[in-house]
């Protein structure tokens, strides 16, 4: 679904895909093809290892690119508190490594993060100017990486989002729709409220947005998920709907099933910002789960 505006800037940008295995990378990966006045190089580990210098510096002096997408990360929240280290180093100093080969190299970085930065104990969505307030390692290292990107003096975005999901990886609709095909009853927290997103929604809608505005001077942040909220429950609960099976879905509270990181109690993020700038109309995330559903089956 690509732009169809009059004012994009049809030279061949040129566009690098980090972390590209994973599931928003490959999300960008299923988008290329309808992308065609962009060039995309799409890299992940091992050739492309954010933590090694050299294997950069030899791609950026190789290789001149416009736009640097930034889908590696640091993801695993539980497993965070007990690695603090290695979730710093791919969530904050391998920002500040990007940040310098930007300044180097004078291309735009687009880096993710996550409505893990904010602590929960909102009751409207977060919006992009919200004070940042982690309660756990992953959420912290997300925070701190973008501050050191917005400190850096580069041009680009830090976009926000929430509750990823798509038919790539590991993530929330697979593992469920897993469990519902293999269990008599599953238990899934039903205190937690926040915006599931498409993977595949996210990567188009920053193409299109990249379509049209290449322009962008100094570091914005965006809010991106698709439209309306749930909650873990209420997510498990329409991919059992959505699937037709009959194991049953029972609503827990989060002190039933404990881990090891915290998670806020509320997240959904207010995308007003980006859904205006750049005219995009993110579907509800039940249509997007059912899209998802019929790629996974
Ligand atoms: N998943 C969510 O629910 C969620 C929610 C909010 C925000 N986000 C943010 O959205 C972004 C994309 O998340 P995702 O779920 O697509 O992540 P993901 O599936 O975990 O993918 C991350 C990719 O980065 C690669 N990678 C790991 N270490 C690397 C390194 N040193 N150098 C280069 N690549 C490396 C991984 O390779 P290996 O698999 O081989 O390690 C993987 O292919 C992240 O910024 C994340 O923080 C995610």
């Amino acid at each position: 679904m690509p732009s169809t505006s009059s004012s994009i800037n049809r030279f061949m940008t040129k566009i690098l895909i980090i972390g590209a295995n994973g599931q928003l990378g490959q999300s960008f990966q299923y988008w290329a093809p309808y992308f065609p006045h962009f060039k995309f190089f799409f890299k992940d580990l091992p050739e492309f290892n954010l933590l090694n210098q050299d294997q950069l510096e030899q791609f950026f002096n190789s290789t001149s690119i416009n736009i640097a997408i930034n889908c590696a990360a640091y993801t695993a929240v539980d497993k965070a508190e007990d690695e603090p280290q290695k979730a710093q180093q791919l969530n904050l100093q391998a920002i500040d490594t990007l940040c310098e080969l930007s300044k180097t190299f004078g291309f735009k970085l687009i880096h993710y993060s996550t409505d893990y930065v904010f602590d929960g104990t909102a009751d409207t969505p977060y919006s992009e100017e919200h004070p940042l307030s982690p309660i756990g390692v992953y959420g912290n290292t997300k925070a701190e990486g973008e501050t050191v990107m917005q400190t850096s003096g580069i041009d680009g975005w830090i976009i926000r989002t929430s509750w990823l999901f798509s038919p790539y990886g590991k993530n929330f609709v697979k593992t469920i729709f897993s469990l519902l095909q293999n269990k008599e009853e599953i238990n899934v927290v039903a205190d937690q409220t926040g915006s599931p997103t498409y993977a595949l929604d996210l990567a188009a809608s920053t193409l299109n947005a990249l379509d049209q505005n290449l322009a962008t001077k100094g570091v914005e942040v965006y809010h991106y998920t698709n439209s309306g909220q749930t909650t873990w429950y209420g997510f498990a609960d329409k991919i059992k709907q959505l699937t037709h099976t009959n194991c049953g879905v029972n609503p827990i509270d989060s002190s039933a099933y404990p881990t090891k990181a915290r998670r806020p109690k509320y997240s959904v993020l207010s995308c007003d910002k980006i859904k205006k700038e750049f005219n995009l109309n993110p579907q509800s995330w039940e249509s997007a789960l059912e899209d998802c559903l019929k790629k996974i089956k």
